[in-house]
């Protein structure tokens, strides 16, 4: 099978590194990919948000199967180009995606399907604002309606701050604050059939401790030993099926990946936010742990055969990534640094370790950074302790001026807390 996958971060890296490894996988193609994924992965400069230019490079590649990675494609309808040139695509429609694309259309789906998540209001202006704030009291959480790369949401005690923030924004969905530990939970679907993948869990804010600025994500792990067993299965019934089923008999069907991000709370599972594609840095963990050949599972959701798929296997090793971001980064980043120490991970560490890469490319024959997330460092063991211990063995052998990461991922739950 020959596969393009759209996009250029670490969960694109992670979506390559998979399928290079898939023998099933006879060619893989990347536009436009990054210094890492060019090592697995032939790349080509298209603009990613363009769909009559991805239809037809997937065209003249030939390829069997496209993978959309990132929100704004989906969301631009690059994912319905290339199903128009008649070619399998993993995922949604730009109208499924806008179940990702706009917080109050996931509202609305939600409670047409009796999903359960915290209570809101949509508010366009700040009498209407207030009025909402109100209602909630702190700790207030006010989400740009709109895709905003992870930075959209505020949750503060501070009224000021939360009004501001929706002063600066056109719509804002205010709702109730969920309290309990965050999972994301990623099915696959063909708009009929959904097949759970196994949790993770992310750390959005930068710093350790979960302080400081929210992020895209600064590292994940799976499994999540301190979750209830029978999670997934509820999860199935309570919000993953009832969406896809929702999705279906609007007219819209959502196929791809339908990623649920949830909070644990004393009364029950939220929904805290849907997206439409695949998590990073979770991607990392999760797919680190599939032993299912990639492309086939993919390539069923595309073609709606899902229902007849083998029930996937999975490793019974835990996965840690943790990710090295650039200066100043979730700011402005600096970028244009020299990266260091990648042949070392690659020398020392596999394959229990590796590098994924994200704001990467090369300038001559040196790789340097070019974006905020820059690398997504992946191990797997035996259990949490020892992936961690491999990640930051990793970590410490790759050198980025002014890098920040975290030293705490999955550090509680390796611990038994
Ligand atoms: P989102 O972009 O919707 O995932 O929100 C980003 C992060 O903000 C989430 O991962 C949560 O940590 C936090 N957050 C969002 N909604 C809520 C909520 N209702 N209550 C508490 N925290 C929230
Ligand atoms: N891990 C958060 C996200 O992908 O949106």
């Amino acid at each position: 099978m020959k596969v393009l996958v759209i996009g250029t971060g670490a969960r694109e890296h992670a979506l390559c590194h998979s399928l290079s490894n898939d023998p099933d996988v006879t060619a893989l193609h990347c536009a436009p990919g990054n210094a890492g994924i060019a090592e697995v992965a032939e790349l080509h400069q298209v603009d990613p948000l363009d769909g009559a230019a991805v239809a037809a490079l997937a065209t003249e590649l030939g390829a069997e199967l496209v993978v959309v990675g990132p929100e704004a494609p989906l969301v631009a309808g690059v994912a319905d180009a290339v199903r128009e040139a008649g070619i399998p695509v993993f995922g949604p429609s730009g109208e499924a995606a806008q179940l990702e694309g706009s917080k109050a259309f996931a509202k609305e789906v939600m409670a047409a399907a009796g999903v359960p998540t915290a209570r809101s209001y949509v508010c366009t202006n700040p009498e209407e604002v207030a009025e909402a704030l109100d209602a909630f009291g702190a700790p207030y959480v006010v989400k740009d309606d709109g895709l905003a790369a992870g930075k959209g949401v505020v949750v503060t005690d501070d009224l000021d701050a939360a009004k501001a923030h929706a002063g600066a924004c056109e719509r804002v969905v205010i709702e109730e604050f969920l309290d309990g530990p965050e999972v994301s939970l990623f099915a696959i679907t063909d708009g009929v059939t959904v097949v759970p993948l196994q949790p993770a869990q992310d750390f959005k804010r930068a710093l350790d401790g979960d302080e400081g600025p929210n992020t895209g994500g600064m590292g994940a792990y799976s499994p999540l030993p301190w979750a209830d067993p029978k999670l997934v299965e509820e999860v199935m019934q309570t919000v993953l099926q009832p969406t896809v089923d929702e999705m279906r008999r609007r007219g819209t069907p959502f196929s791809g990946l339908l990623y649920a991000g949830l909070a644990i709370t004393s009364r029950g599972v939220r929904v805290i936010e849907f997206n439409a594609r695949f998590g990073d840095p979770e991607t990392q963990v999760v797919l680190a742990r599939l032993k299912t050949p990639l492309a086939g599972v993919l390539l069923a959701a595309a073609d709606g055969t899902l229902d007849d798929l083998a029930p996937l296997r999975w490793s019974e090793d835990a996965a840690v990534t943790v990710v090295i971001a650039s200066h100043n980064y979730p700011g402005t980043p600096r970028t244009g640094d020299p990266i260091t120490g990648l042949d070392e991970v690659a020398a020392q560490d596999a394959p229990h370790a590796y590098v994924l890469h994200a704001g990467t490319k090369y300038d001559g024959d040196t790789v340097v950074s070019a974006g905020g997330r820059v690398l997504s460092v992946t191990a797997i063991g035996a259990d949490l302790t020892q992936a961690r211990e491999r990640a930051y063995a990793a970590v410490a052998r790759v050198r980025l001026d002014g890098s920040e990461h975290r030293t705490d991922i999955a550090a509680k739950a390796a611990s038994g807390e």
